[in-house]
């Protein structure tokens, strides 16, 4: 749910919290999505919208935040979060409170809403009187304070925050009960619909690179790479500034399959050849949903909560084998960093992307901080050069070896 328009609601704002009308998609659970652009903030989550209202708030000022439980317009300080942790230095930031009834939980975080990266949770006591009646699952009035008036939207999940996500996706016959137990490993089927779809083209045992008719030409690669002679070596070179100030190793090349039909932020099908040590920049995929499948060696993925200047520290690293299939949607995983750190072997990935099918606004750009670490730039999907070109391309340079 989005609710795009905001009143101006200043801080503190006693009298206006009996003003809002929004509410929890479903009672006792949901997590709220804000911009605050620098503006401290409150969000209330109640039984009622009257003065004597009980329920759970989130504060956050220029230093930390705090959790408050309000007990028939009682309030009491719950936790505050470390210092530095409040307000964040980018002014796009987006800030999240999480409630969930059920595990008598609380979280507070920054970007993307996932365990991980969780700034602040509350337990609340078993035994303590919050728990005490059905009330806590009947929170689900929404009270939001001190947001500039000329801030975008906010938005209502229905689940609150409550695992991290698991990057794998495996086939049904591959996935065992440790797995979903451990959240190892999900199945396409657990993700969006354009996930599964994109899954369902690459996922198969016939999406290979190494085929009867060209057995060597993940080889071929590796020598076209490492021969100043061959098509990669020289490509790669032109590239070095593609991203910003010169950096031969912030390169990779974008070998396309078929052509753009629409519904994809560039072609939706490139095969992503990474030379030992090479690496993207961080960047993001204009909010479209992709499925990631390794099909020669083995990459870094560094994942991180915003695209942001002031966030470039990854809250997670995973390295993907030959074999490994991962995803990305609008919500989840959407900025990223890949690493070929392997120094003996290329890397070599097929991405597809695809918009989820209510956006139409298309953004077409994969955002990104360029090589100085400190501006972010705008990247459109290019190619350079078709698949089946390539692959003829590398056929004759093999043949002439
Ligand atoms: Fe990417």
């Amino acid at each position: 749910m989005i609710i795009k328009k905001l009143q101006n609601k200043n801080w503190p704002v006693s009298r206006t919290l009996l003003e809002a009308d929004w509410k929890l998609i479903i009672k006792g659970q949901g997590t709220v999505v804000l911009p605050s652009e620098n503006h401290p903030f409150s969000i209330y989550l109640s039984n009622s919208r009257t003065e004597n209202f009980s329920g759970f708030g989130l504060t956050v000022d220029e230093n930390h935040a705090s959790f408050y439980h309000f007990d028939k317009g009682k309030k009491t300080l719950l936790s505050n979060s470390e210092r530095g942790t409040g307000l964040d230095p980018d002014r796009e930031c987006l800030y999240w409170f999480s409630f969930d009834s059920f595990n008598s939980c609380l979280r507070y975080g920054k970007g993307e809403q996932r365990q991980q990266t969780t700034i602040m949770k509350y337990l609340m006591p078993k035994s303590s009187a919050e728990l005490d009646s059905n009330w806590i699952k009947s929170i689900e009035h929404i009270h939001i304070c001190g947001v500039n008036p000329e801030a975008k939207e906010i938005r209502v999940w229905r689940e609150p925050v409550t695992i991290e996500p698991p990057l794998l996706i495996l086939p049904q016959d591959a996935i065992a009960m440790e797995m979903v137990a451990k959240y190892e490993g999900t199945v396409a089927e657990n993700l969006t619909s354009e996930c599964q779809k994109l899954y369902a083209n690459v996922a198969g045992k016939q999406f290979q690179l190494n085929t009867p008719d060209f057995p060597c030409f993940s080889d071929a690669i590796e020598k076209s790479i490492r021969d100043p002679q061959g098509w990669c070596y020289q490509t790669l070179r032109k590239k070095a500034e593609e991203f910003g100030k010169t950096n031969s190793n912030a390169t990779y090349l974008r070998i396309t399959l078929g052509m753009n039909q629409g519904e994809s932020p560039g072609i939706p099908y490139v095969l992503e050849i990474w030379p030992s040590g090479h690496y993207s920049p961080i960047h993001n995929h204009a909010g479209a949903n992709a499925i990631i499948k390794v099909l020669h060696g083995k990459i870094t993925v560094r994942l991180f909560n915003m695209l942001s200047i002031a966030h470039q520290t990854p809250f997670k690293t995973v390295i993907l084998q030959a074999g490994d299939i991962t995803w990305i949607t609008r919500r989840l995983n959407q900025t990223h960093q890949l690493h070929n750190e392997d120094p003996n072997s290329v890397c070599i990935t097929i991405q597809c992307y695809l918009y989820n099918i209510e956006e139409n606004s298309h953004y077409e750009y994969f955002d990104y901080i360029d090589n100085s670490g400190k501006e972010i730039r705008h990247f459109f999907p290019n190619s350079d050069m078709d698949f089946l070109d390539f692959k003829e391309q590398m056929k004759q340079e093999w043949q002439r070896r």
